[in-house]
């Protein structure tokens, strides 16, 4: 679309009928199952659902790490339904911001040096790939640890640091799957506090999580059934 069309209405992504299908042997398993959704500016959405139900699978596609079998998806407007896997990795490096459940920080890199990494895939020189890690690390409020490693932090400081890091490229979206895991309630509410203010700022973010009191921060829950979208409502 081009950008003249675009208005604010415009959602960060959609997906149009969504199925993903992994053939196992002979059978079919229907990960995704015809899931259509609007993903706006502003929202702070929890994805729910029991084990199987394909939370991770529809976030592996708002994330640009997996494919669509059938059915569309849009970008920030534009059909990225049928793009090839080096303009996915274009979109993973700058436009998306992803928490995993386990953080997956680089044990022998320090804080700093892990919130630089998605920035060596994008063309950003080291100065200002440094620069960049500094303030996501200072919006996260973990100023005074840039030179530990991870090993030498709490589980909060690690996942203020994956958070960090998942701010770091400038996203259009941040996709945190299970991000209050492995925490305990100081920390899960920390987390909330600063998704929402991520989300504050206009940043939509998306949180798979399996705690209803965790979904109770948000302002959107989408839950999942066997991998169709069962219940969509604003809270
Ligand atoms: N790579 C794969 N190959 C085959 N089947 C898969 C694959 N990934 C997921 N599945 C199947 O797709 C379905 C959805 O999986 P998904 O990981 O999306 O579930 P989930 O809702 O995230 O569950 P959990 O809460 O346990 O993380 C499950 O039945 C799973 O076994
Ligand atoms: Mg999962």
């Amino acid at each position: 679309m081009p950008d003249s069309e675009k208005t604010d209405n415009t959602p960060v992504i959609e997906l149009v009928d969504a199925r993903k299908i992994y053939r196992m042997g002979d059978e079919d398993v229907n990960a995704l199952d015809g899931v259509s959704v609007k993903i706006h500016r502003g929202e702070f959405i929890a994805i729910l659902g029991p084990s199987g139900s394909g939370k991770s699978t529809m976030m592996n596609m708002l994330g640009f790490m997996d494919t669509l079998t059938s059915g569309k998806m849009f970008f920030e407007g534009e059909d990225v339904s049928a793009i090839g896997a080096s303009k996915r990795a274009w979109y993973r490096a700058n436009r998306i911001g992803f928490i995993f459940q386990a953080f997956n920080l680089l044990p022998r890199l320090t804080v700093l040096e892990n919130v630089m990494l998605p920035l060596t895939y994008s063309r950003v020189s080291r100065r200002e790939a440094e620069e960049r890690a500094r303030e996501a690390l200072s919006r996260v409020a973990l100023d005074h640890r840039i030179g530990h490693i991870p090993s030498q932090l709490s589980g909060g400081e690690r996942q203020r640091v994956a958070t960090a890091r998942a701010l770091v490229n400038n996203p259009g979206v941040v996709l945190a799957d299970e991000p209050t895991g492995n925490l305990d309630s100081k920390n899960v509410a920390r987390t909330l506090d600063l998704l929402r203010s991520l989300r504050d700022s206009g940043l939509p973010v998306v949180m798979v999580t399996h705690d209803l009191e965790v979904a109770k921060a948000t302002s959107r829950v989408v839950s999942m059934r066997d991998g169709k979208i069962l219940e969509d409502y604003l809270q």
